[in-house]
């Protein structure tokens, strides 16, 4: 179902890797919501060649760009304004990897290469994007920019590894440039604290199965979608949402406030 919520806005939409990627669908609905946006990722997932696919499907062209890059961010932040005729109004910044949980390596026995860039990646390059932004004043008044995130951040999940500390920094990140982009320019920050969702990224924490099927569980709503995620992002992109700011919002099923459910007290029974 369409809306019209993002009629005439432009974007851009960082992450999008394959179909079951949050930002492809978020894409997806921007595009049947009438906004125009560019499509951007690392240099090295788009030779997968799949984001073409989404291009093609959504009229929007692809500039790439690695987040960890200021000098790719600059030309990305200019060549979209170029392409989209106009300041921006919606980011969504949907990019995380950490290289320890990739390559297996346990949270008490961290490569701190490894750690490093993993933290450049996810977190870091959130402030890098919003400093390029700001710094070429290339946000409309009322803009919106979102992140996404994982309730890892502020409770303990042990096999989320260095993510965990990647998300709390970059949840600081949102509400702390998120002051500044709010004084400076109207715009508002602010991250989605999703459900586990079946994604390539997703899929790399270990035990992932069991651990969204206990969420599942847990959550009287049951888990968010990927598509369900792209939905409540629109909303913060949309007009409707203006005075949200700083805030990290769950979109879970209710997962965040629960204790137990009586699925999970059943399964534990002998
Ligand atoms: N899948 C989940 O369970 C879940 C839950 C909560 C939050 N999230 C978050 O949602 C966001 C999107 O992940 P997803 O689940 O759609 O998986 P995904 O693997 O489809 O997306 C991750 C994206 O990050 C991109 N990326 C990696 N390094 C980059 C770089 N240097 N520059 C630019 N882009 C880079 C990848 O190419 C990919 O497109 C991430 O921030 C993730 O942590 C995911």
């Amino acid at each position: 179902m369409s809306y019209n919520l993002l009629k005439g806005k432009r974007g851009i939409i960082f992450g999008a890797l394959d179909e079951n990627s949050i930002a492809w669908k978020t894409a997806e609905r921007a595009h049947e919501e009438g906004a125009s946006f560019v499509l951007t990722n690392a240099p090295v997932a788009l030779r997968m060649g799949t984001i073409n696919k989404l291009a093609e499907q959504t009229n929007s062209e692809v500039i790439p760009a690695d987040a960890t890059k200021v000098e790719d961010l600059e030309n990305l932040v200019e060549k979209a304004q170029e392409i989209l005729g106009g300041k921006i109004d919606f980011v969504l910044h949907s990019i995380g990897m950490s290289v320890n949980v990739r390559k297996g390596k346990h949270y008490t026995d961290q490569n701190y290469d490894w750690t490093h860039k993993g933290l450049d990646i996810s977190a870091m390059s959130f402030h890098k994007v919003m400093q390029v932004l700001h710094k070429k004043e290339a946000m409309n008044e009322w803009g919106s920019i979102v992140a996404l995130t994982y309730m890892a951040a502020q409770r303990v999940f042990p096999d989320y590894n260095d993510m965990a500390d990647n998300k709390a920094y970059l949840e600081s990140v949102a509400r702390s440039f998120g002051y500044f982009f709010g004084k400076d320019k109207k715009v508002r920050v602010n991250t989605i604290s999703q459900s586990p969702t079946p994604t390539s990224a997703g899929q790399g924490v270990k035990g992932f199965t069991g651990f969204m099927n206990y969420a599942d569980k847990m959550s009287p709503l049951g888990n968010a979608t990927a598509l369900e995620c792209a939905d409540y992002t629109i909303t913060l992109f949309s007009d409707l949402t203006k005075k949200v700011t700083l805030q990290n919002l769950f979109h879970d099923g209710g997962f965040s406030n629960m204790g137990v459910s009586q699925e999970v007290i059943e399964a534990m029974e002998d």
